[in-house]
């Protein structure tokens, strides 16, 4: 039997406010005796609306099985199995394909989050992400509902916006999280392709409000090997992708690179090309929920070849100041001098300096991993001329989950 990831009810923190059973939508899929309040696997569709109404947190437990809890044991139980070591008769219970992918996807994000030199937390103010929801044995199935290109039709770089639709399938995502794509067939081994991870460019509650729909923002990779042009696997299969089109996705991954939700938060987020993915869901999540007079600013260094070459161009001209300050530059733009993120965040080197001193700055960097050194070292000189030591301030952003770093 393939694993399932579980919902439970923790009996040791319920309540038994019955607000859960209130909230559920599905007839049965959340009820209650004498005792504990449980959840139905046969029953529970995993839309979530129980999680954010409910009180004490306690709905919000989950366990990877392959053999569910019945409903009797959970009413027999005082408190919930232990998820790290299972009870003696569960060995039916683990998942290798859960733990697989899981190590895949930790592994991948493990290597993307170097440059943070250190393990971070998630942003104090960060809404709880739901991870590992859906695997490789049971990912979730999306229909494309559109793939446009986003980049200059005389551009080399061939950047694709892509929104995937998930129908009645709940698949609950934060801005900065990524999720797995599957391409199909199998690898020059026989084996089946490694899942990709792509970071999700919409916010929350969809790329379009209130639709369960997110987006991608995928590079077409094409590179050269033995004198031939070869293609990247999961990026032309996603560039070419047609409406209607289904595909096999897992996660969502990432539980640290997201935002903060505070209304005083700064957020300086600094790309090169598709790292602007969670940025844009980050700027989009903003924009839909400030209030006026919100203190919190947002400040975008991107880096691109050309206009033409920089994903979104359109769409982040028409973004108020107000909302976002935009430092776009360009690295071959004719007639112009060739101008790296880093060389852009020096300019700016008082403003961005008076963010370094602000608790409330969090800081991302998200896109080509050969950026990190460049701006570093702009972090490093701008703190040298204001009275301030980077490799002690990013240290301590760093344990408060201010200073994230995704690079691939
Ligand atoms: P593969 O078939 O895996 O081929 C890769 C091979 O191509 C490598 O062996 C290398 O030799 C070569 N290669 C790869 N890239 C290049 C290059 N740029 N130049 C020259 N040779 C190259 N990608 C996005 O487009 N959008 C995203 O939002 C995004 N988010 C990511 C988030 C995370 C956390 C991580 C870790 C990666 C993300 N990626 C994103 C990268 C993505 O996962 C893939 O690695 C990328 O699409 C290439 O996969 P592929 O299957 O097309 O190439
Ligand atoms: P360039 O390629 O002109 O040197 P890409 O188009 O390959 O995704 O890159 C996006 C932008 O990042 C380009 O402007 C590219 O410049 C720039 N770039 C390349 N290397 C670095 C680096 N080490 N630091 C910052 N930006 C870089």
């Amino acid at each position: 039997m393939s694993a399932i990831r579980q919902h439970l009810i923790d009996p040791e923190v319920c309540i038994r406010c019955n607000t859960c059973e209130e909230n559920c939508p599905i007839d049965g899929a959340i009820t209650h005796n004498a005792d504990n309040y449980v959840v139905d696997v046969e029953k529970c569709n995993y839309c979530m609306s129980c999680i954010a109404p409910c009180p004490t947190g306690a709905i919000d437990h989950w366990r990877m099985v392959t053999t569910p809890y019945s409903l009797e044991e959970q009413f027999s139980w005082d408190e919930l199995p232990d998820d790290a070591e299972p009870a003696a008769n569960a060995e039916t219970r683990t998942n290798a394909d859960h733990e697989a992918l899981e190590d895949e996807a930790t592994a991948i994000l493990d290597v993307a989050h170097q440059g943070q030199q250190g393990k971070v937390k998630p942003p104090f103010s960060a809404a709880h992400p739901f991870i590992n929801i859906y695997t490789r044995e049971n990912p979730a199935i999306a229909k494309v509902a559109g793939n446009y290109r986003i980049t200059s039709e005389n551009s080399d770089s061939d950047i694709h916006h892509i929104v995937l639709d998930f129908g009645s399938t709940a698949f609950p995502v934060l801005e900065g999280q990524s999720i797995g794509i599957i391409p199909p067939g199998v690898d020059g081994r026989g084996k089946p392709h490694n899942m990709r991870l792509y970071s999700v460019a919409s916010p929350r509650d969809g790329e379009r409000p209130n639709h369960n729909n997110l987006s991608l923002t995928v590079k077409r990779v094409l590179f050269e090997e033995d004198g031939e042009l070869q293609k990247g696997v999961g990026s032309n299969y996603v560039c070419d992708l047609q409406k209607g089109d289904e595909v096999q996705v897992t996660g969502a991954f990432g539980s640290t690179f997201l935002m903060p939700n505070h209304p005083e938060a700064n957020i300086m987020m600094i790309c090169t090309g598709t790292g602007s993915a969670p940025f844009r869901a980050m700027t989009e999540r903003r924009r839909r929920k400030r209030s006026p007079g919100d203190p919190g600013k947002m400040m975008l260094f991107f880096g691109a070849r050309t206009k033409g070459d920089l994903p979104y161009f359109g769409p982040l001209q028409k973004l108020p100041n107000s909302l976002i300050r935009k430092e776009l530059c360009f690295s071959r733009e004719p007639d112009q001098e060739k101008e790296y993120v880093q060389d852009r965040i020096l300019k700016c080197g008082s403003d961005v300096a008076e963010w370094l001193k602000d608790d409330n700055t969090f800081i991302y960097l998200c896109g080509l991993k050969g950026m990190e050194i460049g701006v570093e070292a702009a972090f490093s000189k701008i703190c040298e001329g204001n009275g301030l030591n980077w490799d002690t301030l990013r240290t301590a952003m760093r344990e408060n989950g201010r200073y994230h770093v995704e690079t691939y």
